[in-house]
């Protein structure tokens, strides 16, 4: 017993500490319908996500198509046998995800997006795009009201790791933006977990 409560203190520190960023104090006491708290959830869900997208861009993306050339990465993919680009890994996965019906779902926005599809649509969005891009380095945490349902909204900086990230964003027909630089924010990643 004793042991768990530390350990629930200490997590209460953490999020505490993590919490540089934070818009709404309510936010941060928010607890999943599993009773842990929605922002190390979503952090520990956003660390994975972030990993998995930087060594997809770099080891296959950059190394395939960009400096060995082998084969060349498109989203008509499968009409051009290229290799699936990062967002559309993102979203794949996202949606076999959502097909385990988890108490959570994710997708990758920007304010500057390639696939008008991906801009922000809620206010939560909108703000938090806004707030990771203003702030290096700081993540968004808020409360959202979608429907009937309360929802826990976090977003995390999506940033370009690598120059692919960037060649390909700045020199694509369809970028309303193309003076992006290795290391800036290019979008954000926004998941979302329902509240009691
Ligand atoms: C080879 C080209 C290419 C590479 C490399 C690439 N992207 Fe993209 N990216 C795209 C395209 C095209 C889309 C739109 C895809 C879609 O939604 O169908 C996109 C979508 C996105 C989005 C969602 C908003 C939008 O523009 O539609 C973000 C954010 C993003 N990419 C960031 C990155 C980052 C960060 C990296 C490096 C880790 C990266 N991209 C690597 C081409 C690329």
């Amino acid at each position: 017993m004793k042991k768990a409560s530390a350990f629930k203190l200490s997590l209460i520190a953490l999020g505490v500490l993590a919490t540089a960023g934070i818009t709404t104090t309510t936010a941060i006491a928010a607890k999943t319908d599993d009773g842990i708290t929605a922002q190390t959830m979503t952090d520990a869900l956003h660390t994975v996500m972030a990993a998995d997208r930087k060594i997809y861009t770099k080891l296959i993306i950059s190394r395939l198509a960009k400096k060995e050339k082998v084969i060349t990465a498109s989203e008509h993919w499968k009409d051009e046998k290229a290799l699936v680009l990062p967002a559309q890994m993102f979203r794949y996965a996202s949606e076999e995800v959502a097909k385990k019906k988890p108490s959570f779902s994710y997708k990758l926005l920007s304010e500057w997006p390639i696939n008008k599809q991906n801009a922000p649509k809620t206010k939560a969005e909108k703000e938090g795009l806004k707030f990771i891009a203003a702030n290096p380095g700081k993540n968004f945490y808020t409360e959202e009201k979608l429907g009937k349902k309360k929802y826990f909204t976090a977003v995390y900086a999506d940033t370009a790791v690598s120059p692919a990230c960037v060649s390909c964003h700045n020199d694509h027909k369809d970028t309303p933006r193309s003076d992006f630089k290795l290391g800036e924010v290019m979008g954000g990643v926004v998941i979302r977990v329902p509240m009691k």
